[in-house]
């Protein structure tokens, strides 16, 4: 279990908690191994019947460890990515899974609410996808899901200009069920679980399984992890976590094609 992911289960509600504040709450290979292991035994433990995403700080997530992704980029492993164990994961859960979001939610932090089945926002939220900026592609299956739910075109504009969504936007788009003020953040999207979780749990999973179509999104994931896995090792991509960790802004004019 890694530090930063607080793991806590109270009248059939398991809560995961992001808690690295000073991070922006980034995501680790550790912290996507900790939630990764935590819905595997959510799905195992009958007395678990929802799970709860929630974070501490301002920010939901600022979605992968910058640093892991360089550190990916300059590696020779060919092996599955905690990133993408945890999407295969996520992807696969049978039990309701509902996200309270406050703050930034970027990339992982945008995509993981598709595969929620009740999210809550803040009204602060904004949703970023911005994977282009870093020379990178979709995941998640987001490139199949996120136009799907928003359109080619909002989707388009979020992958490739990093354009944001705010938290009334994404309400009226279908990605989230409510946006509240942030200091009702917690009761809110807390009294939706303990609901859930009092309802008939077969009946719950069939629902959700007639709701997704898991083949397709299984493919999808694949197709997105390779690209994005060749993506990791270019000069371009090579430029954009530099720039990050430099604090400046990257340059792909001088990135050789
Ligand atoms: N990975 C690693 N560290 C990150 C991070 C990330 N994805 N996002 C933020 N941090 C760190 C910063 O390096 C900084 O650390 P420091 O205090 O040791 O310098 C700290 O978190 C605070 O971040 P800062 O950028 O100062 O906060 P902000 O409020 O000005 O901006 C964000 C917040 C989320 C908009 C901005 O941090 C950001 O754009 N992060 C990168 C998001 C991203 O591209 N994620 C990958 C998506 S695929």
């Amino acid at each position: 279990m890694s530090e930063h992911i607080g793991n806590e289960t109270i009248d059939g509600v398991m809560t995961l908690t992001l808690q690295r504040p000073e991070k922006k709450n980034a995501l680790s290979g550790t912290m996507y191994d900790a939630l990764s292991n935590a819905l595997r035994q959510a799905e195992r433990d009958a007395s678990v019947r929802t799970v709860l995403f929630r974070s501490e700080g301002d920010s939901f997530t600022a979605g992968n460890d910058l640093a892991d992704f360089a550190r990916q980029a300059s590696s020779q492993d060919a092996g599955d990515s905690p990133a993408h164990r945890f999407i295969r994961t996520i992807s696969n859960a049978s039990k309701p899974l509902v996200a309270a979001v406050q703050g930034n939610a970027v990339g992982i932090g945008t995509t993981m609410l598709l595969h929620c089945d009740l999210v809550y926002l803040a009204e602060d939220a904004r949703l970023m996808t911005p994977f282009v900026n870093l020379a990178l592609v979709p995941e998640a299956a987001s490139s199949w899901l996120l136009p799907l739910r928003i359109g080619h075109a909002r989707a388009y504009a979020m992958f490739a200009l990093g354009e944001p969504m705010g938290a009334a936007e994404a309400l009226a788009c279908g990605l989230a069920n409510a946006v509240v003020p942030r200091s009702e953040l917690r009761e809110k999207s807390q009294g939706a679980a303990v609901a859930l979780a009092k309802r008939p749990p077969g009946s719950l999973a069939m629902t959700k399984s007639l709701m997704r179509d898991p083949n397709r999104v299984a493919a999808q994931i694949a197709e997105e992890g390779r690209r994005f896995k060749e993506c990791l090792r270019t000069a371009e991509a090579r430029e954009a976590f530099t720039a990050f960790a430099e604090r400046r802004p990257p340059n792909f004019a001088v990135v050789p094609g």
